[in-house]
């Protein structure tokens, strides 16, 4: 851990999630023993640079791209198994070594299957415009029937060859009829289902263990912990703008349920947002820019989903927002990220308030019938020119990129320790 952070951390967005948080875990993990994801599936996506490689990642957490960090998949995680495999094997022949000595997965995970894949496209195109827009990875119908049990089937499952052939078989033909009455989508082959994750179970077998058990293990020997938040505050199935969410509880609040720890063992809650806000899929956001501006921030800040490419949605800093996910999340310290994004710009606004109905709001309601129908009300701010992503201590920064960051930092709530200013890992500066 840096030297600023003392004692084990959580590391979450602030927004609606792409807020640079691969780069921001990867600067925390300079210093620790163990990265636990605690969330989501391979919606996920985090991005490292390091040197001139590029690495992507959906389902690993990016304590692999540390030498000696443990990195754990808890049971929060729906893990697509194919494409961990997929993972494993690309990153080990870039020369990230993976094995079960750097990486451990829970045998509570649950896993996403073909089905759910093809229910969630179908679901989605049969939604046309009133779809959520989900990334397609079958990441709710796989949280669907972990909540509904009999449906379910868990990395421990893929241990007892036998039991999975039977429940497959069963959940497939059921789901078989459900696909076609619904969707008229052709059938899945039940015993390629069972063929090809009793193979992935046995690849994967030497990486399963009881992530929780080690968790606290770990903790009690004073090793340092991070753990890796995906998505982000507002896309959290129960505190963000459902229904344009994500399934699972990404907030910092997951996190004890999603890697079995108890809240005694977090000391750090460090919030991710960047310099402006975007989203991407279906529901509202106040502060979009469908103009110039945004397009401007689309390209500069390469503003195209890692997992799925598609467009970003683009807009002003919505300080209602990133103040009710550091409220809700106890926020500890906030990393700025992608300020250098915002040079060239003549001025830049920030929402401070939202008018709804004649009346000012000054708090953020994750009610998308009231976010739909507020209006923002703007700050403006003076811009800075040049290039700042050469600065490496913040007096380094033009005065009105400093004076911006303070307004962002009174707003938010919580003290802005770091600020990043560049896609490398040395383009980060602390306060
Ligand atoms: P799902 O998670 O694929 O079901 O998608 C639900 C919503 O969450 C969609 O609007 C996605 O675009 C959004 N979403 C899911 N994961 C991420 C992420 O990591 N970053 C940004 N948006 C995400």
């Amino acid at each position: 851990m840096s030297p600023f952070l003392e004692g084990n951390s959580c590391v979450v967005g602030l927004q609606w999630g792409d807020e640079g948080k691969g780069k921001i875990v990867d600067f925390l993990t300079e210093h620790a023993d163990v990265v636990v994801r605690y969330c989501g599936g391979a919606n996920a996506g985090h991005t490292v640079r390091i040197g001139s490689e590029k690495y992507a990642t959906n389902l690993l957490p990016v304590g692999v791209f540390r030498p000696g960090v443990m990195s754990l998949i808890g049971n929060g995680v729906v893990i697509d198994p194919a494409r961990l495999i997929e993972e494993i094997d690309d990153l080990t022949k870039r020369g990230v070594p993976i094995s079960p000595q750097n990486l451990r997965i829970s045998y509570k995970a649950h896993l996403v299957m073909p089905y759910h894949k093809q229910e969630d496209a179908a679901r989605e195109s049969a939604s046309g415009d009133k779809g959520i827009g989900t990334t397609r990875r079958g990441i709710g119908p796989a949280y669907a029937d972990k909540m509904q049990r009999s449906t379910a089937i868990r990395v421990a499952d893929l241990a007892h060859e036998d039991k999975l052939r039977e429940r497959v078989g069963r959940i497939v033909a059921e789901r078989n009829k459900l696909l076609k009455a619904l969707y008229d989508a052709p059938p899945v082959d039940w015993k390629q289902v069972f063929e090809d994750y009793r193979d992935y179970g046995r690849r994967l077998q030497p990486y399963v263990d009881d992530v929780g058990h080690l968790l606290i293990g770990y903790w009690r020997e004073g090793k340092r912990i991070v753990f890796e938040g995906a998505h982000a505050v507002l896309l959290d199935v129960d505190h963000g703008t459902y229904p344009y969410v994500t399934s699972s509880n990404c907030s910092a609040l997951g996190l004890y349920t999603g890697a079995g720890v108890p809240p005694q063992s977090v000391q750090n809650f460090v919030g991710i947002m960047k310099a402006y806000s975007t989203r991407v899929g279906g529901g509202p956001f106040p502060t979009e820019q469908d103009n110039d501006i945004g397009q401007y921030i689309r390209e500069r800040g390469n503003e195209y989903g890692t997992t799925t490419r598609r467009p970003r949605r683009c807009g002003w800093f919505d300080a209602l927002a990133v103040r009710y996910s550091v409220e809700l999340c106890g926020i500890t310290q906030i990393a700025l990220t992608l300020l250098d994004v915002l040079s060239g710009l003549d001025h830049i606004k920030v929402c401070t308030g939202y008018r709804h109905k004649g009346q000012r709001l000054d708090y953020f309601r994750a009610d998308m019938d009231v976010l739909a129908e507020v209006e923002p009300i703007y700050e403006t701010l003076p811009g800075w020119g040049g290039n700042i992503t050469g600065a490496r201590a913040f007096h380094e920064l033009p005065r009105e990129a400093q004076q911006y960051v303070k307004t962002l930092e009174q707003l938010a709530g919580a003290p802005i320790r770091i600020v990043s200013v560049g896609a490398d890992r040395n383009a980060t500066l602390l306060r």
